[in-house]
This record gives C-alpha cells, structure tokens and sequence, in this order.
C-alpha cells in the first residue's frame, strides 16, 4: 500500500482524490513526532511508497514553538525518509518557498542559496536537508501560497472578511498561489517518473496576497473594491515573511515535467468550493 501521512490536512485531503486505495493517517492514529512509534508502525506496514503530507504549517506560532516545528517538519521526516532508503522505496515530501529570504529580483531555482527568515522556514529546512541525507533518492517538493476548497486557510478568511464588510491585503509580497488539487497530481507524476531531489512546484503566474485576494472576491460575485492594499509594515506578524518568493524550476523543463495552469484558471473552482 501507498502510505499518506498528514491526511486530513489540505494537500492530503487533495491526495486523496488522486490516490483512493492509498492508506491514510493523520496526528490522531500516527503522530510522526512518536518517532519510535513511526518506525515501528513503517516497519509493521511496509508501505510501497510514502507520501508525507504531515507538516507544522502554523508560520506565525512556530516563532514560540520552534522545537515542535522542528520535530514535525525535520526530525520526522527524517525518519521516513531512512525507512524509505532502507527499502528503496519511493518516498516524497514537501517543502516551502519559507525556505528562501524574499531578497531576490528573479524566481528561486532547486539549486538557489535558502535563508529562511523564521522559524516554520528554518523547520522546513531541516526537513529537506534529513531527507536528502538520508536518502537522495527522495523526491522534496517545494510548494508555495497552499489553498484549496477544503479546508480554512487565507482565501476562506478573504472571502469572510470582504462579505462581512472589507479585508486589508498586503500588496508588497509577492509569491505564486498553488492549488492543492493541482499539486497533488503533478507532485504524483514526479514521483512516478522517479524524479528525486528537490523539485518547484507551484501554480503559474507570480501575484501579491493583494491580487490573489481581490480575483477571489471578483469570482464570489463580491465589489472587489472590498479588497484594500496594505504594506506589510501595515500588516504586522510575529514571523517575518519573504517579500518576494516566487518559485521558478530549473528542473521541470529538463524533466519533461509540465506546467501547471495558471493560478488564475484554477481559482474559480476553488472559490466556488469555499461558497457551498
Ligand atoms: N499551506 C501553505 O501555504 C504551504 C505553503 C508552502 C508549503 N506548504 C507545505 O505543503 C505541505 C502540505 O501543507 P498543508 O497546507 O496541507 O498543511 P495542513 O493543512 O496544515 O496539513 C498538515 C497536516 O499534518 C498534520 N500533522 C501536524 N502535526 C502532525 C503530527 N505530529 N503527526 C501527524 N500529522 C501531523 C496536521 O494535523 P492537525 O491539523 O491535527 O495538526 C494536518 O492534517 C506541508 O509540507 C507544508 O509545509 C504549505
């Protein structure tokens, strides 16, 4: 069996229209920071394939929970990732644009320098390095801006705070959205093809928070004059964010690996999935 972990989150639910029969866990029945408890639940199932969709994704709580952030984003998928190169069996995670610092004029590549400005990036890191160490044969996905229909997240609060009256956006970050049931199909395909080592995907077309909110609230038939710039100076957070973290690819057009659509494409279906 193909083994999901983290399946109960956005990415893994999207998984689960791509992979029916695979075996899902999420925290409830596999903690992955039980780490004896993963090895041993690995080497009971014996999994074919281990996709990991478990992660720390609160940017802003990991500035206070570093070691938490770490435990689920690096020490445990170091784990998996040692299981997977005991077996030779195919293993993916996935990583984010966090992993970069936003200071650059151009589009991050797989092999551009990191520097991530917090902690949920540095935690990210540490995943991708305990991955690739362990096992170079791993395929680490970097994604960027996850949404999809499914679950809570930046265009679900959009949506709410423009129909209850107005939403103040930042525009000065830059970045390219990624629809999750785009993803999990195109990270699947990579996997498949034994594509390994770090790999960029992410929806086409770079954007601000700003845009990506305003075409949201277009789309839910709202005045999109309900959707107000704002700095992010403006817009104070705990965890500092990449002003410009625009993923590009060395690496898919070699591959042979298409693009995904364009962010603006795939976003009506998700609007009209957060509206029912
Ligand atoms: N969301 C984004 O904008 C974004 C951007 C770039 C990259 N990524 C990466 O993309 C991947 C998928 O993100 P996502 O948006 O699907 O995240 P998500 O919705 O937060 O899902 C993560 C899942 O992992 C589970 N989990 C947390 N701690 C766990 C533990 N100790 N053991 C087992 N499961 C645990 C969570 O369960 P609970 O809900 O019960 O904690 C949740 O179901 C992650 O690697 C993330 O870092 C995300």
């Amino acid at each position: 069996m193909i083994l999901v972990t983290g399946g109960d989150g956005q990415l893994g639910t999207a998984f689960r229209r791509v992979l029916p029969k695979a075996y899902f866990t999420d925290a409830s029945d596999l903690d992955v920071t039980r780490t004896d408890a993963l090895a041993a639940a690995l080497e009971e199932w014996r999994p074919e394939a281990i996709i990991n969709c478990a992660a720390y994704t609160a940017v802003d709580r990991a500035e206070q929970e570093e070691e938490r952030a770490t435990a689920v984003n690096g020490a445990a998928v170091g784990v998996m990732a040692a299981h997977a190169a005991g077996r030779g069996i195919p293993f993916l995670t996935f990583s984010t644009d966090y992993v970069f610092p936003g200071d650059a004029a151009a589009p991050y590549l797989e092999s551009s320098p990191t520097g991530p400005l917090g902690a949920y990036g540095r935690s990210k890191l540490a995943g991708e390095r305990a991955a690739l160490g362990s096992y170079p044969e791993a395929l680490v996905v970097r994604t960027s801006w996850l949404v999809s229909a499914t679950h809570p997240n930046f265009l679900a609060t959009v949506l709410r705070l423009a129909g209850a009256g107005r939403a103040r956006v930042v525009d000065d970050q830059w970045g390219c959205p990624t629809m999750a049931d785009d993803l999990a199909p195109a990270a699947w395909a990579a996997l498949q093809a034994g594509v390994s080592g770090l790999l960029h995907l992410t929806n086409s077309g770079p954007t601000t928070w700003f845009r990506f909110a305003r075409a949201a609230v277009a789309l839910a038939g709202l005045d999109s004059g309900r959707v107000v710039p704002c700095t992010t100076e403006a817009f104070p957070t705990p965890a500092r964010r990449p002003a410009y973290s625009v993923l590009g690819s060395e690496r898919r057009g070699p591959l042979g690996l298409p693009d995904l659509p364009h962010w603006e494409a795939s976003l009506p279906a998700v609007v009209e999935g957060l509206r029912r």
